[in-house]
């Protein structure tokens, strides 16, 4: 579902800083893949590289047998809204809509019938067990209920590849075992891919395969963790 191979990845400054050179990876379909790393080693970096939201110096990504490092902007963004699901760091959940209309935004970028993204929305935050609080807006919301209704979105589309950066980094550890559960539950049961960037073992711990970002690429440290 996802294969990336080559990869290279600098930043600007004086000297330009390389953040990793020749990372691969492969991530199947119903597997979750954790991503530890110190802070700044370009854990975020790289999964905006996968979505194609940065540029990247060299190599190959492939999802769902597409190399998007050869699609122009429309296309990519085109693939991006189909195949593709967000959880940012910060939630970016629109603070004028209702939760329903958050959740539903992403079918309605891909034009999808007004009932039915209302009606999958609305199953969807019954899932992550906000399905009583669809009219409300974002304001009345803890950063947990936040965190739900981010995932309830990244995930409504059934997108093939689900990309999440520290989804539980604001959560007590009760609440961020919940979310994770549901991310988990969402990406195996769907099919899909994931990565899934983490600063807590706990959270690591529970993804297939845990892999810690250098400068050398990907290094497979599950059984450390
Ligand atoms: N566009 C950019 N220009 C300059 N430096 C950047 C840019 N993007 C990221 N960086 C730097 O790259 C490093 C990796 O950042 P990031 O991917 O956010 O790390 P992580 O998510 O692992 O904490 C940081 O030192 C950050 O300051
Ligand atoms: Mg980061």
């Amino acid at each position: 579902m996802l294969r990336i191979d080559a990869l290279c990845k600098s930043v600007p400054g004086t000297p330009p800083r390389l953040l990793f050179h020749d990372l691969a990876l492969r991530v199947g379909a119903g597997e979750c893949v954790a991503v530890v790393g110190e802070s700044g080693s370009g854990k975020s970096t790289l999964l905006n590289c996968i979505a194609g939201l940065e540029p990247v110096d060299g190599g190959e990504i492939e999802v769902a047998g597409e190399r998007i490092d050869r699609l122009d902007d429309d296309a990519l963004a085109r693939l991006r809204r189909r195949h593709f699901g967000f959880v940012f760091q910060a939630f970016h959940i629109l603070p004028h809509l209702s939760l329903l209309q958050n959740v539903a935004l992403p079918l309605w970028l891909l034009e999808r019938p007004e009932r039915e993204a209302a009606a999958r929305a609305r199953a969807m935050l019954e899932r992550v067990g906000l399905g009583g609080r669809a009219d409300d807006a974002p304001q009345q919301l803890s950063g947990g209920e936040m965190q739900r209704v981010a995932i309830a979105r990244a995930l409504v589309h059934r997108p093939q590849l689900v990309l999440a950066d520290e989804p539980t980094g604001n959560l007590d550890p009760g609440r961020a075992a919940d979310v994770l559960d549901l991310l988990l539950a969402q990406i195996r049961g769907n099919g899909a891919a994931g990565v899934l960037v983490t600063h807590s073992r706990a959270a690591a711990r529970r993804a297939d395969r845990v892999l810690e970002l250098g400068p050398a690429g990907l290094v497979d440290v599950t059984a450390r963790t």
